[in-house]
């Protein structure tokens, strides 16, 4: 009987898996430059975590979720997003005790259950930071310059960024009622999600996908903000300019997850069909209280993996799908066979890439190994270099062939 992968999911092979760790790679060494340390945490939470924490009337939760009860009989659910544990981690370890500002990154796998099209997964996987302890416009204008220059350094084109401030508690709840006064004639004319969404969180409504032409009039939510929050987005917006992220305001942006105070931003580019947001994320102030923790503000973003290879694919950004190796050993004969076992455990030992021949192969299929394997050198042993305790080094790019010592093999590779 013949497997599949579940749908929805995908095998990184060899070839593409190293694009991947380029990937990772940058966002690790943004990270060390940006001074975000990393966390891992489960991949699995209690569901009321992201109940609570994401929201129970948003898609993710309502539909989305890969939940299941364990054998004692309590709800689990594969997380759908990185925010929720990261959040429920930095309360558990009363991270916020510490004096500075908790900056925490992840790259991990995140579970929803969508329905699967190029850059849509089921499993797929984020680069993410979170920032706990600070209101300063300057942390939410880093947090958006960091994924941004991220784009930007892998060479994605025509980055754009989307923001917009969602305001506190209290001018969400005065737009809330500016927009039911636009939405409630025209209710009858709206999907059945929508008509939902009006009654429980009427914000998600601009978030429609089938009904978002009829709402280009609607009110903006920057004209119910407060003073305190339209200071504070026009602080972040004057950091942004100064730091160079170009960035438009979309006062129409919600995002999917319900816990966003202030800023609200997404990434978009194009490249893969009609999914043009690549990232996104925002201020999170009542969060990390919802969750139990102390009354601490937060902010982060998150970015799909996949989505960065499947444009970096589309805008025909090179990556190599193989890394070079520095050295192929190849081997004639019994007793030269045991002094490559010996000689290649050397090498490694001294830190070189080197690999072998394992199937008691010709010259000339050890050679084309060697080729596939992109090796930089390779060194030849017969019996006869054995016997005088050399082996024959070839530079595989220019041809150029000596005959070295073997105990100076590692010396000789070094120069
Ligand atoms: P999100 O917008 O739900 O935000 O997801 C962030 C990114 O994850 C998306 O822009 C997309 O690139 C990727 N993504 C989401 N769902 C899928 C999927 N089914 N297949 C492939 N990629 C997907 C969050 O998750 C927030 N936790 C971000 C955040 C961090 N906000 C504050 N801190």
């Amino acid at each position: 009987m013949a497997f599949q992968k579940p749908t929805g999911t995908q095998d990184l092979l060899p070839g593409t898996v190293e694009k991947w760790q380029f990937i990772e790679e940058k966002a690790r060494d943004l990270c060390r430059r940006y001074n975000y340390r990393e966390v891992r945490t489960p991949i699995f939470e209690q569901t009321s975590l992201f109940e609570r924490g994401v929201g129970e009337t948003t898609d993710v939760v309502e539909k989305e979720m890969y939940t299941f009860m364990d054998k004692g009989d309590r709800s689990m659910t594969l997380r759908p997003e990185g925010t929720a544990g990261v959040v429920r981690a930095y309360v558990e370890n009363k991270l916020y005790g510490e004096p500075d500002v908790s900056k925490l990154y992840y790259i991990g796998p995140m579970f929803r259950y969508e329905r699967p099209q190029a850059g849509r997964q089921r499993q797929f996987h984020q680069f993410g930071i979170e920032a706990f302890g600070a209101t300063a416009p300057a942390i939410d204008a880093e947090v958006v310059a960091l994924g941004y220059q991220f784009c930007c350094e892998l060479g994605l084109q025509d980055v754009k960024v989307e923001i917009n401030s969602v305001g506190n508690a209290e001018s969400r709840a005065a737009y809330r009622q500016t927009l039911l006064d636009f939405l409630t004639p025209m209710k009858d004319t709206l999907c059945k999600d929508c008509q939902s969404r009006m009654e429980r969180n009427p914000l998600r409504v601009l978030d429609c996908k089938i009904d978002q032409d009829k709402f280009v009039n609607a009110p903006s939510i920057l004209d119910s903000l407060d003073e305190e929050c339209t200071a504070h987005f026009a602080k972040v917006q004057e950091l942004l300019t100064a730091m160079e992220v170009e960035y438009v305001i979309n006062p129409r942006l919600v995002r999917g997850l319900d816990y966003y105070t202030h800023t609200a931003f997404e990434y978009k580019a194009q490249g893969i069909g009609a999914i043009d947001t690549i990232g996104g994320g925002g201020r999170y102030n009542g969060l990390v209280s919802e969750v139990g923790g102390p009354d601490q503000p937060g902010i982060g973003m998150a970015i799909g993996l996949e989505r960065i290879a499947l444009i970096l694919e589309k805008q025909e950004i090179g990556i190599s799908g193989i890394k070079p190796l520095d050295i192929y050993l190849v081997s004639l004969g019994e007793a030269a066979d045991r002094e490559v076992t010996i000689q290649t455990a050397k090498l490694r030992q001294a830190g070189f890439s080197v690999d072998r021949d394992y199937l008691g192969r010709k010259i000339k299929a050890q050679m084309k190994s060697a080729d596939r394997m992109q090796a930089k050198f390779t060194a030849i042993l017969g019996d006869d270099e054995l016997e005088r305790g050399e082996i024959m080094l070839k530079a595989m790019e220019t041809g150029e062939q000596r005959t070295v010592k073997l105990d100076d093999l590692a010396n000789e590779l070094k120069k």
